[in-house]
């Protein structure tokens, strides 16, 4: 007896590794800085527990519809088309069990087997993941370091694109922390339009922002029609675990999304549903969130200035930083950024992510750098942390 051979070409998100060889360290008793973590520390805001706590009490504890809730689905409409300044009725939401179903469910909607589907490498591991389980054929692009981040290398979009079906675009990016300026996204648009693309964009961290406004690519002339939007109460009301989301599409593929929730899970729970529409209804609690992660943030990148060979940017969204360490491993004497990771856990306890895992390294890649998530520690153990990092650093320089 085999297990089915697509399965061969099924990916992961190998970071939960990086999870296991923290919990490892820590269970032999010593100290971890967990900046690994893509999860957030911090507690639900108490009126969307309490919405929970009622909506299970009155009895909303059965199957539900596939697409969503009305309830939800109007106030989805209403609130995503709103912050885009694009017009969304509550046909096109169809709740999902988080964000992430959607990259699935975009990929069994609209790529067949073979076609070509553009995605960010770096990049969220599960789109690659994704195409590859489909049968479809992945076609990474690349960001290059910019002074202020990182940019989209438009010229390989273009030169991908005419073998394309479908394209991700993730701004407001994890791992980069980048998010494309109004040029850069024109510039996809266009492309995504040239060639007739679907596009897929993630706005997972669209309300995760300390400063400036998201614009969606949605909102562009000519993409509403051509674009699913990935929409999640995870980290806007830290509420990763909850598994809320939804996917805001055209009519058609909207329909065939909900049939597809039909054939997959029946439907999302009908109480966290309901405590989703006391999200959108008094959304304050967010606030808070923002401003602590905001002091992280500035905790995290005013520590890693001070690291010798460490340079990064400091992004205005998301709760990610991408150092450049490529200098600070020649000081520590590693070429492998793997063991580069290993050494700093053993050496200082701060445990993070590498360049590895978001995708294959493109050919032509000679800079290093790994992900610091700040979602899931304090700012005085990010200042504890980095400060020992740094002390190790620049002890063997
Ligand atoms: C870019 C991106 N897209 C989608 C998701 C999935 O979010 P959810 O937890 O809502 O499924 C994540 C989660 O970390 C993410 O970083």
């Amino acid at each position: 007896m085999a297990l089915a051979t697509r399965l061969d070409r099924l990916g992961t998100e190998t970071a939960f590794a990086v999870s296991l060889a923290a919990a490892e360290w820590a269970a032999q008793g010593n100290r971890v800085y967990p900046f690994h973590l893509g999860d957030i520390n911090l507690a639900t805001p108490e009126n969307i527990v309490e919405a929970m706590n009622r909506a299970i009490a009155d009895g909303k504890t059965g199957y539900c519809p596939a697409a969503g809730v009305p309830a939800l689905r109007a106030a989805l409409a209403e609130n995503i088309g709103g912050d885009r300044g694009m017009e969304l009725h509550p046909e096109n939401i169809v709740v999902q069990t988080g964000g992430k179903p959607v990259i699935t469910k975009f990929v069994q909607t609209l790529v067949n087997p073979g076609e070509g589907v553009l995605f960010p490498n770096p990049g969220y591991p599960i789109y690659e993941s994704q195409v590859e389980y489909y049968g479809a054929t992945p076609l990474p692009y690349r960001y290059t370091e910019t002074p202020t981040g990182f940019a989209i290398d438009l010229d390989q979009i273009r030169e991908l694109a005419p073998n394309a079906t479908a394209l991700i675009y993730n701004n407001l990016q994890n791992p980069l922390g980048c998010e494309s300026s109004a040029e850069e996204m024109q510039a996809i648009a266009d492309i995504a339009i040239e060639h007739d693309l679907w596009v897929l964009s993630d706005e997972a961290y669209f309300e995760m922002r300390y400063a400036g406004e998201s614009v969606s690519i949605a909102s562009l002339p000519g993409m509403a029609e051509r674009t699913v939007i990935l929409y999640t109460f995870s980290k806007k009301f830290a509420m990763t675990g909850w598994r809320l989301g939804c996917a805001a599409a055209p009519l058609d593929v909207a329909q065939m999304i909900a049939k597809i929730n039909t054939n997959d899970e029946s439907c999302t729970n009908h109480f966290v549903q309901e405590a989703g529409v006391e999200a959108l209804r008094d959304p304050s609690g967010s606030d808070a969130l923002l401003t602590e992660l905001q002091v992280r943030r500035d905790a995290a990148a005013g520590a890693i200035a001070t690291i010798p060979g460490i340079t990064c940017a400091t992004p205005d969204s998301t709760f990610y930083l991408f150092p450049n360490v490529t200098e600070a491993m020649q000081l520590t004497g590693f070429d492998d950024v793997s063991e580069f990771a290993t050494a700093a856990l053993h050496e200082t306890g701060v445990s993070f992510c590498t360049r590895r895992h978001f995708g294959r390294p493109l050919p032509g890649e000679d800079q290093q750098y790994i992900r610091f998530a700040y979602s899931g520690i304090s700012a005085p153990d990010i200042s504890e942390g980095l400060g020992k990092l740094g002390d190790w650093i620049g002890s063997t320089s």
